[in-house]
């Protein structure tokens, strides 16, 4: 078959499928370069999942390109431990103690099986949520990763871009590299999200809060679990804390009440400013009625991550929280704890639909999330996956890992029988 034969054949009953006769030259496979389709997600009415494969595919058999990066997360990571620093790998790729929650996490989802439905015209499929007022094309939002410039020196801002082409909402992290307003700014049609650790000065919360309104996130994840910072094994090897560097501290340096509690310029005496991080960065002795401060300096949906316990869920909504995130931190907080997905059927079942509940901790492939779903998500939040992209290849490394994700998710869904990912239900699952 000749070459502009598969484009008219992948054309057929789809609409507008861009592969230019020249694909092999526009595709990014292979190259490291953005690819139209990355960026268009233009159907070939196989949906975005048949959409990924066929740009794959065709970049081979036109050009005999394949991807220039393993496409498997755990090969990824492999790639991403060659290329980053030791210390800076350790940082990511390391958990709390002997990582034990990390690999329950994982082993979590080998407990469920997926129980396909048969004739049930997917053919088209819906894989948008509402979460908040928001309509997101897909049940899936990049977790707040911090410090991503020890990753890849384009830090949160090529994650940001990444994700925005995918109209991905990111979760911004407290400590980014890059200050918030330039992150809040990067998106497509839905807002990216502001995470917020807890600091000890109240002012300095609320300060954060109302620059992350301001610079138009659409909402306020405050993570939980993060008051102490857990016994690192690889990290204490190494006697790395890349905050100590300055590194992942753009958003305080940038706060006015930081600067003013400093009372001089962190630019100017940096070691100063590192200290008084170290100093207040977390606060232990926050508690439940610590959240009404929050609630009252802002208008955005506040989420709280890190929930685990079905007693805390419970609290979360005597608290008027819009919304929580079932998450162990991905194992780096407490070692030996629960695996995140363990709790999810029992946070579900308190919540009983009346806010949100996202999860974390252990999702690598399309399969986790829609078992996460099928256990009561609404959407779940990447991880380690999108920062071995960022480490790999940076913006165009996060793209592919984001994209391969979504895609593997929407074929999950098709073949197990689902057409809306808001349908996917615990039937789904055997047993
Ligand atoms: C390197 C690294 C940095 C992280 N930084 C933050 C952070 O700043 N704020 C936060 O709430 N969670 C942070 N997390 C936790 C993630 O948001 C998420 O809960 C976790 O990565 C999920 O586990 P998984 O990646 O193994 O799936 C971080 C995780 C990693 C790996």
């Amino acid at each position: 078959m000749k070459r502009r034969d598969f484009v008219k054949l992948l054309g057929a009953g789809g609409t507008a499928l861009t592969l230019p006769a020249s694909l092999a030259g526009a595709s990014g496979i292979g190259t490291g370069k953005p690819t139209p389709m990355h960026t268009t997600l233009q159907s070939t009415g196989g949906g975005v999942g048949m959409d990924r494969q066929v740009q794959i595919y065709m970049a081979g058999r036109l050009a005999g390109q394949k991807p220039d990066y393993p496409v498997s997360v755990d090969d990824l990571e492999k790639k991403a431990a060659e290329m980053m620093k030791p210390e800076a790998y350790g940082y990511v790729a390391g958990g709390a103690g002997a990582e034990r929650t990390m690999q329950y996490n994982r082993n979590a989802f080998t407990r469920y099986r997926i129980l396909p439905r048969m004739l049930r015209d997917v053919a088209s499929r819906d894989l948008s949520v509402n979460l908040f007022g928001q309509k997101l094309p897909y049940p899936v939002l990049l977790a707040p990763i911090g410090v991503q410039s020890i990753i890849h020196p384009e830090a949160e801002e090529a994650t940001a871009k990444a994700a925005a082409s995918l109209g991905v909402p990111m979760v911004c992290s407290t400590v980014s590299s890059k200050p918030m307003e330039l992150i809040g700014g990067i998106k497509k049609d839905v807002p990216n999200w502001f995470q917020l650790y807890w600091p000890k000065n109240t002012e300095l919360a609320v300060s954060l809060v109302e620059r992350a309104e301001k610079a138009g996130f659409g909402a306020i994840v405050v993570t939980l679990d993060t008051y102490l910072l857990a016994w690192r094994e690889r990290d204490i090897q190494q006697a790395y804390l890349p905050f100590l560097y300055g590194d992942g501290l753009a958003n305080y340096f940038t706060d006015p009440v930081f600067q003013s509690i400093l009372g001089s310029d962190p630019a100017e005496n940096p070691m100063d400013a590192i200290q008084l991080f170290a100093g207040i960065g977390t606060n232990a002795s926050v508690t439940w009625d610590d959240l009404k401060i929050l609630r009252e300096s802002t208008n955005l949906p506040i989420v709280l991550k890190g929930i685990l316990h079905p007693e805390d869920a419970r609290l979360a909504m005597q608290y008027n929280m819009d919304g929580i995130i079932v998450s162990n931190h991905g194992g780096r907080q407490v070692d030996g704890s629960v695996a995140s997905l363990d709790m999810l059927p029992e946070v579900v079942k308190v919540v009983d639909g009346a806010i949100p509940v996202l999860f974390d901790s252990g999702i690598r492939r399309g399969a986790d999330a829609f078992i996460a779903l099928a256990l009561g998500a609404d959407a779940v939040l990447i991880g380690r996956p999108y920062a071995y992209g960022l480490a790999t290849n940076g913006e165009q490394g996060v793209r592919d890992v984001l994209h391969n994700f979504i895609a593997d998710f929407d074929l999950t869904m098709g073949l197990a029988g689902v057409k809306k990912s808001t349908e996917i239900r615990r039937d789904y699952l055997s047993g």
